[in-house]
């Protein structure tokens, strides 16, 4: 960024402020013709683009996506890299699918040169889907923790991760031990915890395969540094639910076992939450654990239907996830779409704004982030994502008859993917462009005015 650090993107624009199942239409902001004002990276200021342009230094870069929509970054609260290949995989529910599917793959990434190159697919492609933060599951191997963490590095993305930790019921070459899963989790957290933008999060992978000495270890990591994060699996599967009754007969329910080890709190994240009672969710409800709605995952692998409403009567924080590679898409529009149909087989409607609060605002609420992601409010990280109402025909041929920014962006999430991400900034640098088409600011300078260009 030149001069001072500013620049600013013109376009439609809109971000949610608040939940909009409680504040309703005061949730959102939304500016037709939009200015998203950017120095140094952070969010200077948001609003109208005619009024806040008449503010602006002269000199200031000025980007122009006029038609397009602005959005905050997209997170994916939910995801494993190492997945990426075996995404689509016939036939198999969750405990066979792990072992015919899952487990060979992730073998691999005890290659430090593999686990590279799969990182550097993986996030490009998160960039490529508009998602500009994720909590992402690695291996059982260190080496794929640092190849991720060097990869997200190396973009200034913010990222959440962990080497998974997992000491029973896994083939031999993929089990760590009680102990070792400590020590290389502890020396991960001083490397990586904090370095720049990213974030650690300790990874017992699900309660089946840990022993209690392992679960007790995580507890203690979370214990010994400020500010980690949990992330797990719960109550996914009903023959998984089954197993964890029978290997802690002592637990109430299922996510009582990661309670009873002092897992279930803030910056906790467990994906799935199919199978819970009202007890479990008071009890996340009453923590700050945060349930991760992975709706193509649990639709692809016959799991389950999440019931979003009963989250939210119970206070859980809610994210949403694509658990590649059980979930089917790293697209959140294609997330929120079958979020969407979920919600309607359990009789909710979520709106437009709720789906897209899921994906922004409320996922950085749920990670708690908010202070830092989310939405364009003053001094927050410049990450968001412009997107094409008119990607395809289809979609350009709907929005001619959709007049609402409502009905704009309900068509966008339901008929979206990735050709409608235009491009995908991080602390106001474009680390995405569709096109290919962007021109930087160098070679369009005009001195003494307004630098303005069509990316
Ligand atoms: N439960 C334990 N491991 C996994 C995994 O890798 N994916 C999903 N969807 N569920 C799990
Ligand atoms: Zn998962």
């Amino acid at each position: 960024m030149k001069g001072t650090g500013r620049r600013a993107l013109r376009a439609e624009i809109v971000h949610l402020v608040d939940d909009p199942v409680v504040a309703g239409d005061r949730a959102h902001e939304h500016w037709s013709d939009g200015l998203l004002v950017l120095a140094d990276g952070k969010v200077e200021s948001c609003g109208d683009a005619p009024t806040l342009l008449a503010t602006l230094p002269p000199n200031t870069e000025i980007i122009d996506y006029s038609g397009k929509l602005i959005v905050p970054g997209f997170i994916d609260a939910h995801v494993h890299y190492p997945q990426t290949d075996i995404v689509a995989a016939y036939g198999e529910k969750l405990l066979e699918w792990l072992t015919r599917y899952t487990f060979p793959t992730e073998r691999r990434f005890d290659d430090p040169a593999y686990a590279r190159e799969v990182a550097d697919f993986f996030l490009a492609e998160l960039l490529r889907n508009g998602t500009t933060t994720a909590a992402v599951f690695a291996t059982v191997h260190p080496e794929s923790v640092d190849a991720f963490f060097a990869s997200a590095q190396a973009l200034g993305a913010r990222m959440i991760a962990g080497k998974v930790m997992m000491d029973r019921n896994c083939p031999p070459d993929l089990c760590d031990t009680a102990e070792t899963s400590y020590e290389d989790s502890k020396a991960l957290i001083e490397r990586w915890h904090r370095c720049d933008r990213l974030l650690y999060a300790v990874t017992p992978r699900f309660a089946p395969t840990s022993t209690e000495r392992q679960l007790e270890l995580a507890g203690r990591l979370l214990d010994e540094h400020e500010g980690l994060y949990l992330q797990s699996h719960v109550a996914e599967n009903a023959d998984e639910v089954k197993w964890v009754a029978e290997l802690y007969p002592w637990s109430r329910s299922y996510l009582d076992v990661y309670d009873h080890f002092g897992l279930v709190r803030e910056r906790a994240l467990y994906a799935h939450c199919l199978h819970l009672d009202a007890t479990d969710r008071d009890r996340m409800g009453a923590t700050g654990a945060a349930a991760v709605f992975c709706p193509t995952s649990n639709l692809f692998l016959g799991s389950g239907l999440f019931d979003v409403d009963a989250a939210r009567r119970h206070r859980v924080p809610v994210a949403v996830g694509t658990d590649v590679g059980a979930g089917t898409s790293f697209s959140m529009l294609r997330t929120l779409d079958e979020a969407y149909k979920v919600a309607n087989l359990l009789h909710h409607r979520l709106s437009p704004f709720a789906a897209l609060h899921l994906a922004t605002l409320g996922g950085a609420q749920a990670l708690r982030l908010d202070d830092r992601i989310g939405n364009f409010a003053l001094g927050k990280e410049g990450d968001f994502v412009v997107l094409d109402f008119a990607a395809t025909p289809l979609l350009a041929r709907r929005m001619q008859s959709a007049a609402t920014i409502d009905e704009r962006l309900f068509a966008l999430l339901i008929l979206g993917d990735d050709r409608c991400v235009a491009a995908t900034y991080l602390m106001g640098e474009q680390r995405h462009a569709r096109d290919n088409a962007f021109k930087s600011s160098a070679d369009l300078a005009i001195s003494g005015s307004h630098n303005q260009h069509r990316a």
